[in-house]
């Protein structure tokens, strides 16, 4: 039988051990890390044979046992065999992507198949009691749960239900709302990634409402251990891991500078003075749209929220998604408040951490958002397609 190493395999060191994980379905194989140089005598279809063979400091037996786990684990894949067939395809398809995007997306996939049971565990964040769902589905975030480990963080003390700056300088911010009566139709249809900006400062009173309806407590609930918070976006297990920083470029009555949103007392916490339209593009990858809206909003995961009860890296999963949902409210409310919304996922991840003050271990930056007084007619808008354009799209599969 001609083998071959499985081009979607990732090897790394864990609790002391080596493990070779293939992916999408192998398993996770603790082996001795010898195990990493039979991998690379299976470039190509290769007998164990011929593989001992190049392996000259290994007895041919030894390498067989080593093979027979590896063929087990899916590390090693048999010629001809549909896992082959699906190994070089997803090798095609992922490309560029490969390992780390494939490697986290099929690690923390089907997770639910290989607990008992099946069904993610009654470990939520919801209240107790009558959660409106059906028998035995607690209405847990979706993909969260799936660890048989999962009830053995619950004693673990929980960290606070909001990220504070006790030592900085504080402003408490207006509670009279902004204008959100824009019918929500209009608002869906109006809302557009906008690059262009007047460069008119927003006045602290629409800022303070975007900040308080997009990212502030909503209700407090009993989770059966405590107390949680909801905003007016879905959050995973409404654990509220992310939190709003805010560079200020041009908001009447606020300095140019790094500030946290602090949604319990909603005000902004200064955490240093100065942005200047040029160091915003270039913490924004150096996109020179990002000199002009008149703030950034940059969202940071404080991971343990989510992690102490959520022990499954699929978690950071919900983490990225809750992020997405925190976006799409935020250009939402930014439409409706009049204001042109943007958002990037390609920013100077260090950089823009360390301008908010974050660690970038347990309290890292996600995504970075950005509104401003939208030009009324923008320069960059993308014009509409017309029968060219149409002519050059395939529509649908042939
Ligand atoms: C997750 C995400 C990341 C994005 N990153 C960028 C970016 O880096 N630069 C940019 O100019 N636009 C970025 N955009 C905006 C998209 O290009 C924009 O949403 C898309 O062109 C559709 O236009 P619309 O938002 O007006 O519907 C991003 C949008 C999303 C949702």
């Amino acid at each position: 039988m001609r083998l071959r190493r499985s081009r979607c395999l990732t090897c790394y060191w864990h609790d002391n051990a080596f493990v070779v994980h293939p992916h999408p379905h192998g398993t996770p194989t603790a082996l001795h890390p010898a195990a990493a140089e039979i991998l690379a005598a299976f470039e190509d279809w290769s007998t164990p044979g011929e593989a001992a063979g190049r392996l000259g400091h290994l007895t041919p037996d030894t390498v067989q046992e080593a093979v027979t786990t590896l063929v087990r684990s899916g590390a090693l894949l048999a010629r001809g065999s549909e896992a082959a067939r699906r190994d070089e395809q997803i090798a095609g398809l992922w490309g560029a992507w490969m390992p780390e995007a494939s490697f986290f997306h099929y690690a923390t996939q089907d997770v639910y198949d290989a607990q008992p049971g099946g069904d993610p565990p009654h470990d939520t964040g919801d209240p107790p009691g009558d959660t409106g769902n059906p028998p035995g589905d607690t209405g847990d975030p979706p993909g969260v749960a799936g660890d048989a480990n999962a009830e053995a963080s619950v004693e673990a003390p929980p960290p606070p239900l909001f990220t504070g700056h006790p030592q900085a300088p504080r402003l408490l911010l207006p509670r009279r709302p902004a204008g959100l009566g824009t019918p929500f139709g209009e608002v869906l249809y109006d809302r557009r990634t906008h690059r262009d900006f007047t460069g008119a400062p927003v006045s602290l009173e629409t800022l303070a409402t975007l900040l308080a309806v997009v990212f502030g407590p909503v209700d407090f609930i009993d989770c059966g251990r405590g107390a949680l918070y909801r905003r007016t976006s879905p959050q995973g297990g409404s654990r509220q891991e992310i939190d709003a920083y805010v560079g200020v470029l041009g908001v009447s009555g606020l300095a140019p500078g790094w500030y946290h949103y602090d949604g319990l007392r909603h005000g902004l916490e200064m955490l240093s003075e100065g942005l200047t339209p040029a160091e915003a593009a270039h913490l924004c990858a150096g996109q020179s749209w990002a000199e002009r809206p008149a703030f950034l909003v940059v969202l940071a995961a404080r991971l343990e929220r989510m992690s102490v009860k959520y022990p499954t890296p699929r978690a950071y999963r919900v983490c990225l998604l809750d992020a997405g949902h925190l976006g799409q409210t935020f250009a939402l409310t930014a439409t409706a408040l009049g204001l042109g919304p943007a958002q990037t996922g390609a920013f100077r991840d260090s950089a823009v951490a360390g301008r908010c003050g974050l660690d970038d271990t347990g309290h890292t930056p996600l995504y970075v958002l950005a509104a401003g007084h939208p030009a009324p007619t923008p320069q960059d808008a993308p014009p509409p397609a017309g029968i060219p354009a149409f002519a050059s799209t395939t529509l649908l599969d042939p």
